[in-house]
């Protein structure tokens, strides 16, 4: 079977199931995300796995080892999507490590370690604003306190946990033993220009730029559009329009850093009613943990300074945190060696996207594949990716796991 080939049109298939007719949309814990799981976890089970679905949603399949005890090594990526997202981010590092599995089934090969690939069921955090739930859970850092979180129809986690037929009260339980694993290693477009700038099918990653999520409040007060006086207003939109764009001037004048004011909510949300309450998520990444924390202070003083100038009130929630994560020199060693094989000169180049990799790493060491995408465009339906980049990413995954079996 062609693998590549094949990794393609399971990607055309996953990216037609979706919870909104018009786009691609795949929330954690969604009707879209169980038929999704249905699906990959029949494509895991074709090479040679046995499929679970933990009790946060992700679904994990189990390739045996040669020998009894032996240890597992990880691979994976993330199922859900952002909205009106692109098909690759995400799936493609599920489906290419299943293809990798694949590979071994048909020759009726088994290694010295076991292989469990995971689909990971919240990396985006559309549903609830947090990021890498199901990595969380397996890493043993999720936040019991995210269960009480309502989404936009006031579910909460808890109750899309459980009506998706996952167990709140277990995932404490699903954290892996870190004496289990000998690593883990993801798959993922780059959703960046470089690769494609230096004609490179592939490239390693040194590492995962941290990043902060905060929700941000300003409280002003409704009154009527045409007879209160502009002097007189408390308008929260004016002070959130003044927030966002001190957001974007801030990260223009750091290197390296980017924020984003990506949601907004006004409340009441009427034309004729001066705007009386505005949320904003805000995103900070940077690859160093000082410089993204030194920002998160500066922009948080600078929206005090707009409330108060502006006779509002500022609410700021710190919604998730993570820290910029380095990947493994030992893995990524091996992935340079298994793609030299392959003829792809090397690149080693940072993540400005987070990845699950980045939460994985606190229990095992960690390594990326990242694939050429075309004009680095991700997050957006026209994300694609060349055929011929799957076959080198396979090959060299592949390469990657038999070079990681001659070490064992
Ligand atoms: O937001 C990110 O960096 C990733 O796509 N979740
Ligand atoms: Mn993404
Ligand atoms: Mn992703």
């Amino acid at each position: 079977m062609n693998l590549a080939k094949n990794v393609m049109q399971r990607i055309d298939a996953l990216g037609k199931i979706s919870e909104d007719p018009h786009c691609l949309t795949r929330r954690f814990c969604s009707p879209a995300m169980k038929e999704t799981n249905e699906l990959v976890g029949s494509w895991m089970r074709e090479a040679g796995m046995t499929v679970r679905q933990d009790a946060i949603g992700n679904v994990i399949g189990h390739y045996p080892a040669n020998q009894a005890d032996a240890k597992i090594f990880l691979l994976g990526s993330h199922l859900d999507t952002v909205r009106d997202a692109g098909r690759f981010d995400g799936p493609l590092g599920v489906l290419v490590a299943i293809a990798c599995v694949q590979m071994l089934h048909e020759k009726k090969l088994r290694l010295p370690f076991a292989i469990e690939v995971v689909g990971f069921s919240d990396e985006e955090g559309v549903r609830y604003q947090t990021a890498y739930l199901g990595s969380n859970a397996l890493a043993g850092s999720f936040d019991s306190n995210d269960l009480m979180r309502l989404d936009a129809d006031a579910i909460s986690m808890s109750d899309a946990i459980r009506n998706f037929g996952g167990n709140p009260n277990q995932i404490k339980q699903l954290r892996l033993n870190p004496e289990r694993l000998l690593g883990y290693a993801e798959v993922h477009i780059e959703q960046g220009p470089v690769l494609e700038k230096k004609n490179l099918s592939i490239g390693i990653v040194s590492a995962i730029a941290g990043q902060t999520r905060a929700k941000i409040r300003f409280v002003g007060r409704a009154g009527h559009a045409g007879t209160t006086p502009m002097n007189l207003r408390k308008d929260a939109l004016c002070a959130a329009a003044e927030f966002i764009l001190s957001v974007e001037n801030h990260a223009k004048e750091i290197r390296g850093l980017v924020a984003t004011v990506g949601q907004t909510e006004t409340k009441p949300g009427a034309s004729n009613v001066i705007p009386a309450c505005v949320i904003l998520s805000l995103d900070i990444r940077h690859q160093e943990d000082p410089q993204r924390i030194k920002a998160e202070k500066v922009l948080r003083r600078t929206a005090r300074d707009i409330a108060r100038r502006r006779k509002t009130q500022l609410r700021w929630e710190a919604v998730q945190e993570t820290g910029a994560v380095p990947c493994s020199p030992k893995l990524s060693q091996l992935l340079m060696s298994a793609a030299r094989s392959h003829g792809d000169c090397i690149l080693n180049l940072p993540s400005g996207a987070g990845h699950d990799a980045a939460v994985i790493s606190k229990i095992t060491p960690v390594a990326m594949l990242f694939v050429r995408c075309k004009e680095g465009i991700s997050h957006h339906p026209n994300e694609s990716v060349k055929v011929d980049d799957v076959r080198v990413a396979i090959a060299v995954m592949n390469e990657f796991l038999q070079l990681l079996a001659k070490e064992k």
